[in-house]
């Protein structure tokens, strides 16, 4: 059985937990390749509710070996109060992996995160302050930490050196902040280092192994296809590859070992922070979308931007990730709806555009081109078969079908693990 990733289609908080955590049961592995704990993953099993931020949602599968892939950032409080979080709460985390080669987000990355969103001031990006960005800038500028650094103090000394040099000055002279002392940073890695050892491994060459004995494993994506550095809507992006490439670089694994391609897909469209969003809306829709779908950031409490299902942005995921299916999330919160606006093209300086505009400005200017579907007012979080939805319902899911460019192969109509409809296995 080759691999899957599970992705966000549109601006993240699409319901990736939710999905990662109904397959877990049946996959061996769960692997996070990149981002940190700017995501928010909420995972309900039946009366208990968990949010995960750094951990993949497969944890909370016994069965499951959950890791966290090279391309990840990670804040060492942070995992290890999510681990001690699950443990007080019976869930046996002891079969985390964590790749030695993933960067560390440290105390003057969140610094500089929070001074530069303040610095911009209204062209801010809107970052979860997690300084998820400056650690990815201190990758690609080779002068990042890495996990397996907390085990050389000479060398985690050198390299906490070599990027505070720069940060300082830049931290004292232009920001008119405290300098930060190399050594309190270096101790407080090195209290972390015995915490975490017991997970740090090999994972390119676990995976592959595991690749090569036929077991399963499953990349689940933070953030989404809209907030990729390279295929979102930059620069309100986040730092990293969300899309299904981001699987391979992120985790060590080829191109040809993954066979699946899943995006999960709102059945509206919600946005975090700042940057454009065509079917924004500004009205009581809008409140009542947000209302219903409890639209509020797991990680920050921010309300989320509400607005209709986008299915030029739906295509466009389809086409950056090679998309093999979509799971179509959160229908339930539509119910009641007498028409439900569906945005099937823009119109840009007086022009019907189906694509997604490569340039910046024109999707700025983009208008969305509404279609009107028909309503339901039936109740559906109880339904477990495509039939079981209301005729309009069907029809709902039936033309984002057809406008995304993906079969639509699970529907949720709630946020428990069992308020799921499958139509097409996954596995
Ligand atoms: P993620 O970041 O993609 O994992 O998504 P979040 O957890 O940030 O946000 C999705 C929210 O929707 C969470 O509160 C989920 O519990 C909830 N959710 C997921 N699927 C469904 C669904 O089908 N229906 C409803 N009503 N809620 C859902
Ligand atoms: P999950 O995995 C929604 C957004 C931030 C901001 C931009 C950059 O739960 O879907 P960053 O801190 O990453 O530098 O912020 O990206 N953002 C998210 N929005 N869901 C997320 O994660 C997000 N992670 C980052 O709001 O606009
Ligand atoms: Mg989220």
């Amino acid at each position: 059985m080759p691999a899957l990733v599970l992705l966000g289609a549109q601006w993240g908080d699409e319901g990736k937990g939710k999905a990662t955590d109904l397959l877990g049961g049946s996959v061996d592995y769960v692997v996070r390749y990149q981002g940190g704990n700017n995501a928010g993953h909420t995972v309900v099993v039946g009366d208990q509710k968990y949010a995960l931020h750094l951990l993949p949602s497969g944890i909370l599968s016994p069965g499951c070996t959950p890791v966290i892939g090279n391309g990840v950032v990670v804040d060492p409080s942070v995992l290890l109060s999510e681990l001690s979080g699950l443990n007080e709460r019976g869930v046996d985390t002891s079969k985390l992996l964590l790749s030695g080669n993933a960067h560390i987000i440290t105390p003057y990355n969140v610094t500089v995160d929070k001074v530069t969103e303040r610095f911009l001031g209204k062209r801010k990006i809107g970052t979860t302050g997690r300084g998820i960005g400056p650690t990815y800038a201190d990758k690609i500028n080779r002068v990042g930490i890495r996990v397996q650094d907390l085990y050389d103090e000479s060398i985690l000394t050198q390299k906490v050196e070599a990027a505070l040099d720069v940060k300082n000055q830049v931290l004292t002279k232009l920001y008119n902040r405290r300098a930060i002392a190399v050594e309190q940073v270096v101790e407080e890695l090195l209290g972390y280092a015995d915490k975490l050892a017991p997970y740090v491994s090999d994972t390119v060459l676990v995976l592959n192994q595991a690749l090569e004995d036929d077991k399963v494993v499953l990349f689940e994506g933070g953030q989404g296809t809209l907030l990729d550095i390279d295929h979102g809507t930059y620069p309100f992006v986040t730092s990293s590859n969300p899309t299904a490439g981001g699987a391979c670089t992120g985790a060590g694994v080829g191109p040809t070992k993954i066979g699946r391609v899943i995006g999960i897909l709102k059945a509206y469209t919600t946005r975090v922070g700042a940057g454009p969003f065509p079917t924004e809306l500004f009205d009581e829709d809008g409140e009542a979308l947000r209302r219903i779908g409890g639209e509020r950031g797991v990680t920050t409490g921010r309300d989320r931007r509400c607005g209709w299902f986008d299915a030029v942005i739906a295509r466009y995921a389809t086409r950056v990730n090679g998309l093999t299916d979509f799971f179509l999330t959160k229908l339930d919160v539509l119910t009641g709806w007498e028409q439900i606006p569906v945005c099937v093209a823009y119109e840009i300086d007086g022009k019907r555009v189906e694509e997604l505009p490569y340039s910046q400005t024109d999707f700025h200017h983009a208008k969305p081109v509404y279609e009107m579907l028909p309503g339901w007012n039936e109740d559906i979080s109880k339904a477990k078969t495509f039939g079981d939805l209301p005729k309009n319902a069907q029809a709902y899911v039936k033309a984002l079908e057809e406008m995304s460019g993906a079969p639509i192969s699970a529907i949720g109509v709630g946020p428990g693990r069992d308020e799921t409809i499958e139509i097409n296995s996954f596995l």
